[in-house]
């Protein structure tokens, strides 16, 4: 187990990864916090997993804790499902001095997240992501929210976590598609900060065997730690972690407006994929870079451009993002691999980007 301590305004706290945590994280919870008692939130299909050894580890090293857990998917992070797990909480008499475990993907995460930050005015929670996604990304940087039905994450909190606890073998349990969702984040890492990463990925293919997988979800840490710190308000450098994800929500808005299934990850993947072949043109990224990331992307099984899709379709979803209003757009482009740069443009040319 290896650790990175990520500053914050409310608290640095420490995130430690590496393989077979979770048979630790009694003990771990039993130091950290002594005479505290444990509310361990999860979703049906991690407890299903993880959930019986975990309880069995809590009893034996005498741990109290009440486990609850919500439908797997984006529709437990919503209002209703808060509202009841903050009346479930103060029925079992949970107080400031316990603590909230998040044990699941960024859903579980986000919403125990934002859980602990209002029950009570404000408790201490743990995140223990069993994702890909959610151990370089979601647990990292203290965003906790739910959703409401205008959109995604509009009610939340910057709140960060007393620690994270990221247990690399959880994730060989992960479907294939869940793993590759979180390898669009992983690679969109490797490209704004770390050509060595990039370079690594290029090599060979990244799975949940891949031996090296523990030091590059470290080293995700460590990058989104960097940026998060210079900017834990997300009003500056903080938008360079949206690399894809301009032309990526465009994508996962019309996806929803036609009912058709689509990913974040593969979305931002796409994303990825055609604002560099758009820059490329431009003149304002290296040559070859866009076709060295359709490799790279179609390694993990991720899809490398926005063919099948309408531009003109794809445009009207970014312009109505809420984070895309007013005149100028701020893009995140890349010079070459493991170089990216604020590129801001005028609403009007953004399809430029996009063909
Ligand atoms: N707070 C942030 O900074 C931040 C950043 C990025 C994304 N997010 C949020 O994260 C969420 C997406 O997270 P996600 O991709 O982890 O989705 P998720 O939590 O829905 O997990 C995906 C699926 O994997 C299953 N799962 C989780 N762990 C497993 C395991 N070890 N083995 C087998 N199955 C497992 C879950 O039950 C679920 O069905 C979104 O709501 C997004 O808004 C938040």
């Amino acid at each position: 187990m290896t650790q990175i301590t990520v500053p914050s305004a409310a608290g640095a706290y420490d995130v430690h990864t590496g393989p077979g945590l979770l048979t630790e994280l009694p003990e771990i919870l039993a130091a950290a916090f002594p005479e505290s008692r444990f509310a361990v939130l999860s979703d049906t299909r991690v407890a299903g997993l993880y959930g019986e050894a975990l309880a069995a580890a809590f009893t034996r090293a005498s741990l109290s804790f009440e486990t609850f857990t919500v439908p797997p998917g984006e529709g437990s992070k919503s209002l209703s499902v808060f509202a009841s797990l903050q009346s479930v909480l103060a029925s079992h008499r949970f107080n400031r001095a316990d603590v909230l475990v998040a044990l699941g993907g960024g859903v579980v995460g986000d919403l125990g997240g934002f859980i602990a930050a209002t029950y009570l005015r404000g408790i201490r929670y743990v995140q223990v992501p069993t994702t890909l996604l959610a151990q370089i990304d979601s647990a990292v940087g203290g965003k906790t929210a739910v959703n409401l039905p205008e959109g995604k994450n509009l009610v939340g909190a910057f709140y960060p976590p007393r620690a994270v606890y990221a247990d690399t073998d959880t994730l060989q349990t992960l479907l294939p598609a869940t793993f590759a969702d979180g390898m669009a984040e992983l690679i969109k890492y490797a490209l704004i900060r770390d050509a060595d990463m990039f370079a690594r990925l290029e090599r060979a293919p990244l799975t949940p065997q891949s031996p090296d997988l523990p030091a590059l979800i470290r080293r995700c840490v460590a990058i989104k730690r960097d940026i998060v710190a210079a900017d834990e308000r997300d009003t500056g450098e903080r938008m360079l972690l949206n690399f894809g994800h301009t032309i990526g929500h465009g994508i996962e808005r019309l996806c929803a407006a036609k009912k058709q299934p689509m990913t974040h990850g593969r979305a931002v993947a796409m994303g990825m994929a055609a604002i560099t072949a758009a820059s490329e043109r431009l003149e304002l990224t290296e040559a070859g870079t866009a076709q060295r990331i359709r490799t790279v992307l179609e390694m993990a099984g991720l899809p490398a451009s926005i063919d099948g899709f309408d531009a003109q379709e794809i445009l009207s979803g970014v312009l109505v993002d809420k984070k895309n209003i007013g005149s100028a757009l701020n893009l995140v482009l890349l010079r070459k691999p493991g170089e990216a740069f604020l590129h801001p443009i005028a609403r009007a040319d953004m399809l430029q980007y996009m063909e």
